[in-house]
């Protein structure tokens, strides 16, 4: 059966967008309806600017879908894709979970599927806790956390993270360990179990 899966990602410099886009492509392989939804960026112009990196890919990404509440009411599971910010999720991902409340209140983020990546800068410098720091909120509404753990060899090889995929980013932005496989995978894995929790 086809499962609907919704694609939040946040990215500045365009890593979890990139991620976002590898998920895509297994979760459709894998039989799913996929939506890919930016997070709204709440950052002033002002600052976007100051940075190229991050003004290039906001340009860039002008016209891809942001993410709204319906998204999540629409979909049998999701996948996030956010990069590190002192160890946690950034504030404009924040912002949008936290206009979930009326969801929340009505029951209807229950038994979503949920999995999550991320990137930093630093291999050791908040991956696991971001990820770690996302699915805190997931179980307040009571959704079916989906790690990779170690299902498949592909983990090991992009720095072997189960709790979901987690990229290093070098100064220049560019990724540092070869995590495409195992984003996929985890993809797939997440479509994977959502049927499984749909079709009961
Ligand atoms: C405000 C801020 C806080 C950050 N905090 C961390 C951090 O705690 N650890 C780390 O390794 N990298 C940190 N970074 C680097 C980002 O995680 C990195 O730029 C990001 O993963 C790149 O993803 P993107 O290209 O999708 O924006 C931080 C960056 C910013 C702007």
């Amino acid at each position: 059966m086809e499962v609907k899966l919704a694609i939040f990602y946040y990215s500045s410099t365009g890593t979890n967008y990139q991620l976002a886009q590898w998920a895509e492509a297994a979760a459709k392989e894998a039989g799913a309806e996929v939506r890919v939804r930016k997070v709204k960026e709440l950052a002033p112009e002002e600052a976007i600017a100051q940075n190229p990196a991050w003004h290039q890919h906001y340009q860039a990404t002008k016209d891809v879908p942001e993410a709204e509440l319906e998204d999540l009411e629409w979909a049998d599971g999701y996948i996030f894709s956010v990069p590190t910010r002192f160890g946690n999720v950034p504030a404009q991902v924040k912002q949008f979970i936290d206009t979930a409340g009326g969801l929340w209140a009505e029951g209807k983020l229950v038994d979503k599927v949920v999995s999550a990546m991320t990137s930093a800068q630093n291999p050791h410098g908040g991956q696991e806790a971001t990820i770690l720091n996302l699915y805190t909120t997931m179980f307040h509404w009571g959704s079916i956390i989906v790690g990779p753990g170690y299902t498949d060899p592909v983990t090991f090889a992009a720095g072997g993270n189960p709790y979901g995929i987690s990229v290093s980013v070098d100064q220049d932005g560019n990724m540092v360990e070869d995590v495409e496989a195992a984003v996929k995978h985890q993809a797939k894995r997440t479509v994977e179990v959502t049927k499984k929790i749909v079709t009961g």
